[in-house]
């Protein structure tokens, strides 16, 4: 098994995660999910997984079971699509009667073509506003639910205009600034629940190599597809390594993390390695700016949904 060696990181760091706790994971068939979820059912704890490829879903789950067959933990799926705004009401209904400790948004979408849906832009739909509005709804539902929320370290590169809340005019520029103002918007959102008082924790996985810069998603020209995929497939980690971020955060007690802070990758300007906590940069901590891009954002929500 290649991920052996993270078992036992596992079983030497991972120690505080309450058992029979029970985990609502997004982005569980992509390739940080999936890896994350093979840690879940070493560590038996329970998992719901909200996915839109039920098909994919199953045998994810099928694959998982089959290697740890002695573990305990339950699994589920739910049929899920933050483009698809019924199934995210729908889940949440179901959600209504079901315990749940901890929410990892996962699921996430890189350069793909600018397309609008239901007003909005689509990678900024899916990586920031409709996972804001289910953390909403969800928080609402039990505000106790611990929530995890995965960011990329692409949001140094950016420059966030406040004037431009909607990304207009950054998606037209850079695809991967634009990618990262999203995400930038995403991680402010979290911290502006966390400095309300809720358990809103920020997470990256550094640079792994997943579906995240699949040929399907047609970013790039042909030849990146031909020389760069396969050199950050032999440079950088894979999803079994980097997921490791993920489980540290939840190891991790809520009066030992700083709304500033959050957990990736030690080197190489946090993009390898086995994970550490660590302080974001000032220009997305100021806390005026936080609660300004916060309140821009619940008008959002409020206006539309
Ligand atoms: N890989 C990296 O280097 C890297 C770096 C920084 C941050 N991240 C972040 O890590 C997270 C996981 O990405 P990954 O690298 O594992 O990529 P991935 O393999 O492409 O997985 C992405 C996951 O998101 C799901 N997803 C996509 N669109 C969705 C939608 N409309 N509704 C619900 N789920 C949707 C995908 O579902 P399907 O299987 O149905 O497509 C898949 O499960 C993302 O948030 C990504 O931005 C990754």
């Amino acid at each position: 098994m290649k991920y052996n060696k993270y078992l036992k990181y596992i079983d030497k760091n991972i120690k505080n995660i309450p058992s029979n706790s029970t985990i609502l994971l997004s982005g569980g068939t992509g390739g940080l999910g999936s890896s994350f979820l093979h840690y879940l059912v070493y560590l038996n704890l329970n998992v719901i997984l909200l996915v839109r490829n039920l098909d994919l879903g199953n045998k994810i789950i099928e694959e998982v079971k089959k290697k740890f067959n002695g573990s305990t933990s339950k699994l589920e799926l739910i049929y899920f699509d933050y483009l698809d705004l019924d199934s995210i009401n729908n889940a949440l209904n179901i959600l209504k009667s079901k315990h749940i400790d901890y929410f990892l948004n996962n699921s996430g979408i890189y350069h793909q073509k600018i397309q609008f849906i239901d007003k909005f832009e689509k990678t900024y739909l899916v990586n920031f506003l409709r996972p804001v509005l289910f953390i909403n709804k969800l928080l609402k539902l039990n505000k106790n639910i611990i929530v995890l929320n995965v960011g990329s370290i692409s949001y140094s590169f950016t420059k966030f205009d406040i004037n431009d809340i909607y990304l207009s005019k950054a998606r037209n520029k850079n695809k991967t600034k634009y990618y990262g103002l999203t995400k930038y918007l995403l991680m402010s959102y979290s911290m502006y629940l966390n400095l309300k008082g809720y358990d809103v924790r920020l997470v990256h996985p550094g640079i792994a190599s997943t579906n995240l810069f699949a040929k399907k998603n047609k970013a790039y020209p042909k030849l990146f597809y031909i020389f760069i995929t396969p050199l950050i497939k032999l440079i950088f980690m894979n999803g079994f390594k980097a997921s490791l971020s993920y489980l540290l955060v939840l190891n991790t007690s809520k009066t030992s993390i700083k709304y500033n802070e959050w957990f990736g990758p030690k080197y190489l300007f946090h993009s390898y390695g086995y994970p550490s906590k660590y302080k974001l940069n000032k220009k997305i901590s100021n806390i005026n700016l936080i609660n300004e891009i916060g309140s821009k954002i619940d008008k959002i929500l409020e206006e539309n949904y």
